[in-house]
């Protein structure tokens, strides 16, 4: 009894820890356990036990893109992007597919195989992926060439009028350097959350606690929705601060197992929880 006491006190807070991307989906290496998202047989890329690796490399990232120290190469060709589907009640100014969502996206438009890294792991780099590993499973992925297969929702394509807008402007625009909170209700499109924001090496970092409607804690957690801050000269309209923006990782933190699908909040546990985090319907 005494020892079953003393085994959960030590290893509960240990397995706690430890939850995160090594157990989700996203550890797309040989560690990886567990059935793909769609409930078939995982894919797992035999060459390497890495997780990170898949995304980040210590040195030689590409720097192209607002994403850490990033081990993928991009997409350079072209999507077409929300505002192009016409809705008449879409008032965001948008820019070109970038920040952090070109990261997401050079594996989940389904143009680029998985493996295809800037730096693999040990000496020099090649720009071309891994020199040694195969793909077994065929669930989520083309069969061994390491590309999302085409049909399945994961694979979003380089059309992404289907999917919730990315690379807009929160809030319809308003929210700047220059003036970074509005008031909830004042901003161009009124049906937004408030934004938070603090200045880091004098760029202008901006987020929706999740508790706003509460008051908040002021304090910028992965647990709030992230905005990303895109700088003037982007490509877009006539802007010439910086802005908060509306980007795939506002929703997802790609490490969490916290919810379900990577989300940041819960769109369960209040009903629609993250939706109305940002929307005030
Ligand atoms: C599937 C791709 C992917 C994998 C695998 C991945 N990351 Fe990330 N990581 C990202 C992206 C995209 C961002 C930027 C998004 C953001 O702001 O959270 C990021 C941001 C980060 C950041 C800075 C922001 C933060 O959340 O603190 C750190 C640190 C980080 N990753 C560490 C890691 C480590 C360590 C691993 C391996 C255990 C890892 N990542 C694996 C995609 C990945
Ligand atoms: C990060 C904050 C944020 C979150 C979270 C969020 N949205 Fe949005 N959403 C926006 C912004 C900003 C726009 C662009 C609105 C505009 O400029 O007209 C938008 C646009 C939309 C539009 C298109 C509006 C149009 O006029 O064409 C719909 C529909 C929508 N969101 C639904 C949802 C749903 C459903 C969820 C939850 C699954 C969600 N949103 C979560 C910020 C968010
Ligand atoms: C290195 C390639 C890679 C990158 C980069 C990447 N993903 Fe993924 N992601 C995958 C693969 C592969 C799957 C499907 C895995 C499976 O189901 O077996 C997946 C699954 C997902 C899922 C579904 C999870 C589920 O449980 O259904 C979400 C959501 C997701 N990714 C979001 C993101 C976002 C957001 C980013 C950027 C912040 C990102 N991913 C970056 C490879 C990647
Ligand atoms: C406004 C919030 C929001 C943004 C922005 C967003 N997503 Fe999602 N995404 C969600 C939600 C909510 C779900 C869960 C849907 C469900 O339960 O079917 C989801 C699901 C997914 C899935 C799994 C699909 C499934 O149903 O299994 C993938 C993959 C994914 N997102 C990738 C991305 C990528 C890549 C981007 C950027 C191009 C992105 N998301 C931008 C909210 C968002």
């Amino acid at each position: 009894m005494i020892g079953l006491v003393v085994l959960f006190a030590v290893v509960l807070p240990w397995t706690q820890a430890n939850a995160g991307i090594a157990e989700s989906v996203h550890n797309l290496g040989v560690t990886g356990v567990g059935p793909s998202a769609n409930g078939g047989t995982r894919n797992q890329f035999s060459g390497t036990a890495e997780i990170c690796v898949f995304c980040h490399t210590p040195h030689g990232g590409d720097s192209s893109a607002a994403v850490p120290l990033w081990n993928r190469n991009l997409n350079n060709g072209s999507y077409n992007t929300y505002d192009q589907l016409g809705t008449s009640t879409f008032d965001a100014q948008m820019a070109p597919v970038g920040s952090v969502s070109i990261g997401c996206l050079s594996c989940h438009d389904g143009t680029m195989a998985i493996d295809n890294m800037i730096n693999e792991p040990g000496s020099g780099a090649d720009n071309s992926g891994f020199s040694a590993g195969l793909w077994s499973g065929s669930d989520v992925m083309g069969p061994s060439d390491g590309r999302l297969a085409t049909g399945i929702v994961q694979n979003l394509g380089t059309d992404l009028t289907n999917d919730h807008p990315i690379g807009m402007q929160y809030a319809g625009g308003g929210v700047s350097a220059s003036k970074p909170i509005i008031p909830q209700g004042e901003t161009n499109d009124p049906d937004f959350a408030p934004v938070n924001f603090m200045v880091r090496n004098g760029r202008y970092l901006w987020w929706v606690d999740k508790d706003w409607r509460i008051g908040g804690d002021g304090v910028r957690t992965k647990t709030d929705v992230y905005l990303y801050t895109r700088e003037a000269g982007e490509g877009y309209g006539a802007q010439t601060e910086q802005e908060p923006f509306v980007e795939c990782a506002s929703c997802h933190d790609p490490h969490t197992t916290e919810n379900p699908t990577f989300l940041r909040i819960s769109n369960t546990d209040t009903p629609s929880g993250l939706c109305l985090t940002c929307h005030v319907k």
